[in-house]
């Protein structure tokens, strides 16, 4: 298939890029570099530094390749910067993905693959949680991905497009020797790497007073090898779900404390740990119910193990060059 991939420079989007040039697709990649790199663009997909929401290039785009399938991450991801910056992400999140969706219905390009979040959900009343969850957010971030949601399933029920929306959980992990690397990095496993790395001195973990086994926060954490070969089935099964709404994770939960366990063996180095208040916003536990990911999607976690995640984190930034 054709894929035009949107935010193929940062750290989901590029792996998918990967996954997709080796099974035989070809690739276009539009990234405007707000937080992704060039370098990060996988060798063999063309590029395009461009915004989403340039609705005229965007079309010129468009024009000169007739696409299959627009995959659609990029976005602003940092919740608690969308508490700060509400507008900015409204803007980018929102606003930049309804004008790309306009050109995408008027070139006729009809199948969309949207990088949602379990961020939708907002504090959870049980886990772990399925797709009936309600969704109340709690972050302009959360609200970005869900108003996006809601307006892919008006087209799709209008009969513009056909869309998977796929909430991820924590994605992790790395492939290819591309580290997981946000700018500011606010993810708790490339954390842990850089005070393995020393080049942070201690990780900060908010509360170890919650209602776990050892007291610190649980999350899913989901191999974006993982996250790839779901995207690639998404974007195939699309003529038979053409309304597609599914959590990307494990069904599986690492508190913190073992994630700073698992960096400690892997790396056999030390990671200080700084204990705060727990922070506000922060859910004591976040696991996905992945059993409708499993049965539609044909799909089901391979890479995923905590130790597998964390080894190949700290293999992609010794492949890259990182400090280690
Ligand atoms: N990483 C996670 O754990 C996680 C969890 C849930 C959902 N997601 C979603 O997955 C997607 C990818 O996340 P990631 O971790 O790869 O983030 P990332 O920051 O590494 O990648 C996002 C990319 O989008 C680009 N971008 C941002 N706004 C743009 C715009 N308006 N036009 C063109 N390019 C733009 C950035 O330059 C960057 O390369 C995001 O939409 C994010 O919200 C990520």
């Amino acid at each position: 298939m054709k894929a035009l991939v949107t935010g193929g420079a940062g750290f989901v989007g590029g792996t998918v890029v990967h996954a997709l040039l080796d099974a035989g697709h070809a690739v276009v990649v539009v990234d405007n570099l707000s937080s992704g790199t060039a370098d990060q663009v996988p060798e063999g997909a063309t590029f395009v530094e461009l915004s989403v929401g340039n609705a005229p290039a965007i079309t010129e785009v468009l024009r000169a390749t007739s696409f299959d399938v627009c995959f659609h991450f990029a976005g602003l991801i940092a919740a608690g910067a969308s508490m700060v910056e509400p507008e900015t992400f409204f803007a980018n999140n929102v606003g930049e993905t309804l004008s790309l969706l306009q050109c995408l219905v008027a070139a006729g390009v009809d199948r969309f693959v949207f990088s949602s979040s379990a961020a939708v959900y907002g504090e959870p009343l049980y886990t772990p949680i399925d797709e009936s969850h309600r969704t109340e957010t709690v972050s302009p971030y959360g609200e970005s991905k869900l108003l996006v949601e809601h307006s892919l399933a008006w087209l799709a029920r209008l009969g513009r497009i056909r869309y998977a929306a796929l909430r991820y959980f924590n994605a992790a992990g790395a492939v290819h020797g591309r580290p997981e690397l946000h700018v500011p990095e606010t993810h708790l496993i490339p954390l842990a790497l850089e005070v393995a790395a020393g080049d942070r001195t201690s990780l900060d973990l908010y509360g170890d007073d919650y209602p776990t086994p050892d007291g610190t926060c649980i999350r899913d954490y989901i191999h974006v090898a993982d996250l790839a070969t779901a995207h690639i089935a998404a974007a195939q099964i699309l003529d038979d779900e053409p309304a597609f709404v599914c959590n990307l994770g494990t069904g599986t939960g690492s508190s913190n404390a073992e994630v700073v366990e698992a960096v400690r063996k892997v790396t056999g180095r030390d990671v200080a740990v700084r204990v705060g208040p727990r922070r506000p916003g922060d859910s004591s536990t976040l696991v996905a119910a992945n059993d409708r990911a499993r049965a539609v999607l044909r799909w089901e976690p391979v890479r995923s193990s905590l130790e597998a995640i964390v080894s190949d984190a700290w293999a992609a930034r010794v492949e890259a060059g990182e400090p280690t």
